[in-house]
């Protein structure tokens, strides 16, 4: 993590965060999630994060907001999607200083919880665990393991509940299949 810095996104950014999403996935998909997500009303600028070395975008991450509806109570939360280092900076814990940064500034600005829909191995790595084991749904057409939940107030996740992720999301898997 030499020489790396992490910061919010700036509009000279946008070029470098396409380039490292593309770069990731090896497809355009989730560049233009990010574009989608960046003209909806979940996007928090603050929550869409670059790693910079020496001027270049290496890695990025972005949380948005989602929902948790429990019974009668409907509370916001974020969710992250998606993140992506460059292969060739890979390994190095750029990934995991993006997440660290986001849930930094999650814990700062008061968010109770977070979520994301990926590799349990990964994310487990900073707590996150399966949603099921919690008694929370989801409303994404996504296997039950893959979607993680991480309690950042405690006691948020005492009641059972349901994830609600966002229109733009919902376009984003019906556009993949
Ligand atoms: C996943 C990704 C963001 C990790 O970035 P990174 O900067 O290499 O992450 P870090 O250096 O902090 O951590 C690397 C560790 O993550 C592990 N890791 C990477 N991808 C993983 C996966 N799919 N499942 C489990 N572990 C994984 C690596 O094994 C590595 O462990 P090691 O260093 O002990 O070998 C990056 O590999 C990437 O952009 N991948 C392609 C896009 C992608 O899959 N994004 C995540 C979507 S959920």
């Amino acid at each position: 993590m030499t020489d790396i810095t992490i910061r919010p996104e700036s509009f000279e950014d946008l070029r470098g965060i396409d380039i490292v999403n593309i770069s990731a996935f090896e497809e355009e998909d989730e560049a233009r999630l990010v574009t989608a997500i960046r003209h909806s009303p979940v996007y928090l600028p603050e929550f869409s994060l670059v790693a910079e070395n020496h001027g270049r975008i290496v890695g990025h991450l972005m949380m948005f907001l989602a929902r948790l509806d429990q019974q009668d109570t409907r509370i916001d939360i974020l969710a992250l999607a998606p993140m992506s280092v460059l292969p060739s900076h890979s390994h190095r814990g750029i990934g995991s200083g993006l997440i660290t940064a986001a849930l930094e500034q999650a814990r700062k600005q008061g968010f109770p919880a977070g979520v994301v829909t990926g590799y349990p191995d990964y994310y487990s790595r900073f707590g996150f665990k399966p949603a099921y084991l919690k008694k929370l749904d989801c409303n994404l057409p996504a296997e039950k393991e893959t979607v993680l939940a991480l309690e950042l107030k405690e006691g948020v996740f005492d009641k059972a509940g349901t994830i609600i992720y966002p229109q733009v999301i919902h376009q984003f898997y019906e556009m993949s299949r």
